[in-house]
């Protein structure tokens, strides 16, 4: 078929001219500015997700495009061709003669049809040979039949400046690793960064990986992860800098930690609310019982949710708790004002927190504040709940949580100078859907008000979770940083599509097919969502070189060995 080019009205060119030296792998002939579509050899192996660069010779751009989808095509004009195909070559193995009837001009006939979604194009370099900057979104159709390439490091130079100061892996393409590090900017934990992963597919990883970015981040970022199984502890702790830069709270005694005590007194109602289920009658008894324990008596006395006016917080639990005639109290203090089984129900939970061994009655004891100066000296703080069930453990994260963004919210009313120089802060919580879910969102909850305006202050959520469907739409899109880790849950990646700050409409397949590390990252910083993979903590900290030394000290004696 040698013909082939002038029967159809083709120059013949040199490839290698046109493509800058790099193997063809495809040839664009469709479709729109958004969507193209290439043909590949019949062997050419296609992964979803990859990355290729259409180079449009006639205009010296470089469109890249992302596989989304590969199918067969063929050239045979009798319909149902490729299926008798493969009948007549079944019935050849069924009989012992595979073989029997080669394909002729197999390559020609049959083939790959790539459906790519177009990303964007790069415009050409300023000078010849100049490295490519400019990276446009696409607005405008490729020259059909441009040759589709493996695309090299310089095609992804631009993305490298958008990368960010927290690195977490290696960009990829389809299951390839390209040599370009990725990650976002860390300015971005004060606008809400999702993970978002079925279970074992590494959103704990991910997590470190962030956190010993924040650790290496010399104090430009606080970052405060409360820990439910005790997973982080000994993963961060062996980071090569968490002498200086991670400080450990632990609900147990354990090595190489403070302990986690909180005042009974810094707790609030809006807490219990947070973490506890309350119906309306039980949540009326809480008020009642505020109200009784802060004046003293059964009579009326206006108080306060959020810490009591005399500052004692819920201190009143101890006493409450401590009660054997629950009856007799009811009758006498409460004149019979709320139901007895309602008020067992408040009395068996207030017997709880306070046995907890992380709960002190005595109100000089708090963590609050040392939490606090750890943030605000831009340090890794990791609050390790283990031991502590799931509601106890909101309880504790609905405390700091409130105390964090009280203390940035007051430095942004009252003293902007300060606030300039606090660093950017972000809480991490697994398991977001226990305090996102549309039915948590109400105003004695700390964590919507924390999505909605934490980021004018500066303090963040790192919310992290199996089932993204059950995050309040809302507060969803309240999310600027989605990472995206594989998802079975058709439903999953519904809702994040509708959220998510770039398009991964076309995506769907490939995001149910991501191994274990891999994801994409969409957030406003990059032109589109970037897929990568994202680095395993063990070999990160392996390959971190220890911290600085404090200071040299012997200046003197090296500037006189220099002389
Ligand atoms: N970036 C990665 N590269 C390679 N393997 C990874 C990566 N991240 C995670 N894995 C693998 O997946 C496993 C599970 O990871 P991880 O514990 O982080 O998942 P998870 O989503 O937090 O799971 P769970 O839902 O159980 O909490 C790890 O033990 C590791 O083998
Ligand atoms: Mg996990």
């Amino acid at each position: 078929m040698t013909g082939l080019g002038q029967a159809e009205g083709m120059e013949a060119t040199n490839p290698g001219e046109r493509t800058g030296g790099r193997v063809v792998r495809g040839r664009l002939f469709g479709r729109n500015v958004l969507d193209g579509v290439f043909r590949a050899a019949p062997d050419e192996d296609l992964f979803l997700g990859e990355l290729l660069v259409a180079v449009d010779a006639a205009t010296d751009r470089r469109y890249l495009f992302r596989v989304v989808d590969v199918t067969y095509g063929s050239e045979h004009r009798e319909p149902g061709w490729a299926e008798r195909i493969a009948g007549t070559l079944l019935a050849d193995d069924e009989r012992g003669e595979a073989g029997l009837h080669p394909l002729h001009e197999q390559a020609r006939r049959t083939y790959r049809v790539a459906a790519c979604r177009c990303l964007g194009y790069l415009a050409p370099p300023e000078r010849p040979g100049a490295p490519r900057t400019v990276f446009r979104k696409p607005k405008s159709l490729p020259t059909q039949f441009s040759a589709v390439v493996a695309p090299e490091a310089e095609d992804f130079e631009f993305l490298a400046r958008q990368m960010g100061d927290l690195p977490v892996g290696q960009l990829r393409s389809g299951e390839t690793v390209v040599d370009l590090r990725v990650g976002i900017p860390g300015a971005s934990l004060a606008t809400h960064v999702g993970i978002f992963a079925t279970t074992g597919m590494g959103k704990s990883n991910l997590m470190q990986v962030l956190a010993a970015g924040a650790m290496r981040a010399n104090g430009r970022y606080g970052l405060l992860v409360i820990d439910p199984h005790g997973e982080y502890r000994t993963a961060l702790g062996r980071h090569p800098w968490a002498g200086e830069a991670l400080r450990v709270y632990a609900n147990r005694a354990l090595p190489a930690t403070s302990s986690l005590r909180i005042s009974l007194a810094e707790l609030s109602v809006d807490d219990l609310r947070t973490a506890y289920e309350w119906s309306r009658p039980q949540e009326e008894a809480l008020y009642e019982l505020e109200r009784h324990y802060s004046t003293g008596s059964g009579a009326a006395g206006v108080s306060t949710s959020s810490g009591g006016e005399a500052g004692q917080g819920l201190a009143w639990l101890a006493a409450f708790a401590a009660i054997d005639d629950l009856a007799g109290f009811r009758d006498v203090e409460l004149s019979a004002r709320v139901a007895l089984s309602t008020l067992q129900v408040v009395h068996r939970r207030a017997r709880r927190i306070t046995t907890l061994r992380c709960i002190s009655p005595d109100p000089a004891v708090s963590v609050g504040g040392r939490i606090i100066s750890d943030l605000l000296a831009g340090k890794v703080v990791l609050v390790d709940v283990s031991g502590l069930g799931s509601t106890e453990e909101v309880l504790v994260g609905s405390f700091l949580t409130r105390r964090v963004l009280d203390e940035w919210q007051a430095a942004y009313l009252d003293d902007p100078e300060r606030h300039r120089r606090m660093p950017v802060v972000a809480i991490a919580l697994e398991e977001a859907q226990r305090v996102l879910s549309g039915n948590k969102d109400r105003e004695s909850n700390v964590f919507p008000r924390l999505a909605r305006e934490g980021r004018k202050f500066n303090v963040g959520l790192c919310a992290i979770t199996q089932q993204p469907r059950l995050l309040d739409d809302e507060l969803l899109s309240q999310f600027n940083t989605f990472f995206i880790l594989g998802l079975a849950d058709d439903k999953d990646r519904n809702i994040l599509r509708s959220s998510s700050k770039q398009d991964i409409s076309a995506q769907s397949a490939e995001i149910q097919t991501l191994m274990p590390g891999e994801c994409l990252i969409a957030n406003l910083a990059a032109p589109f969502a970037v897929p990568a993979l994202i680095d395993r903590y063990d070999h990160l900290i392996r390959d971190t070189p220890p911290p600085p030394a404090p200071r040299p000290t012997a200046a003197a004696n090296v500037s006189a060995l220099v002389d």
